[in-house]
């Protein structure tokens, strides 16, 4: 068995029972603190679940790194080096899972050499796993997926969301991106997590889906996914995607990546 089959069968064990704790809470969960600012929040589940999957994952790959988003937020380093990591959001949409709005999910990837190999995406409320690992397709409760073949904005429907930070300029350029999507798109959806949003693009549900401000762990395991469902994962302006730089675009098809990241107003945030 190739390694990294090994290595995702004991991540999807771990991401499938940790999914039990937030299905638990499939109407809401109302006990929660505020981290950066007052939309950006956690629960205990958050931290729950990255405790299962780090502590589990670490006890069977002992050299193995780790970015979480709850451990960095606990002042972890978020640092990717070519070692295989683990780059996880414990609960990815944490906003709704909060509201009981039932799109949230687990999202793990594994990186080797910087590059996504493996991801995994689980919502536990809706039974929704998408999966994929490099060179093997990419996967829907078992049955492989693809993008659409769209290829350019007036017919797209674009996922896209205003994020969780209400940086003045940030919101300025999420404004005017809204604009040019509504004024030349087919349609704009916000689902509320960002590798939800990405594995729309993946099944085909959606066309393109862009963000900036996002973190590495809202988008490692939807980077191989749609990958995998044949589309493409790059930086919004063009070039190769960089985990860390809170910025990604990724579309169904290399034409409508080119129309959007010709057109987008683009932002750069502090890197992770
Ligand atoms: C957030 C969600 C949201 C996106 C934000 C993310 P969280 O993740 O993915 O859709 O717009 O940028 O931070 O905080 O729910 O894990
Ligand atoms: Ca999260």
């Amino acid at each position: 068995m190739d390694k990294v089959d090994e290595y995702f069968d004991v991540a999807l064990s771990l991401v499938k029972s940790a999914g039990n704790l937030i299905s638990e809470h499939v109407n809401g969960c109302k006990v929660f603190e505020k981290k950066s600012c007052d939309i950006d929040l956690v629960t205990e589940i958050d931290k729950k679940v990255e405790e299962t999957l780090i502590g589990g994952l670490s006890k069977k790959f002992p050299t193995h790194k780790f970015i979480g988003e709850e451990s960095v937020s606990g002042g972890a380093k978020c640092e990717l080096t070519d070692a295989p990591t683990w780059i996880i959001d414990p609960v990815d949409g944490t906003l709704n899972f909060i509201h009981g709005f039932p799109l949230c999910c687990i999202s793990v990837g594994l990186a080797i050499n910087k590059e996504c190999v493996a991801g995994i995406i689980y919502n536990p409320n809706l039974g929704q796993l998408f999966t994929a690992k490099k060179g093997q397709g990419a996967f829907l409760n078992g049955r492989q997926i693809h993008v659409s073949q769209v290829t350019e904005l007036r017919n797209a429907l674009v996922a896209f969301e205003a994020g969780t930070s209400r940086d003045e300029e940030r919101c300025r350029i999420v404004f005017e991106n809204y604009k040019l999507v509504v004024n030349n798109g087919h349609g704009l959806r916000s689902l509320g997590s960002a590798a939800l949003n990405m594995a729309m693009v993946a099944m085909g549900g959606a066309d393109a889906n862009f963000e900036f401000g996002i973190h590495a762990w809202d988008i490692a395991a939807g980077d191989i996914l749609v990958r995998e469902a044949g589309g493409v994962c790059i930086d919004p302006a063009g070039g190769p995607l960089d985990l860390l730089s809170r910025r990604v675009l990724c579309t169904s098809t290399a034409e409508l990546a080119q129309e959007l990241s010709k057109t987008l107003v683009q932002f750069y945030p502090e890197r992770d």
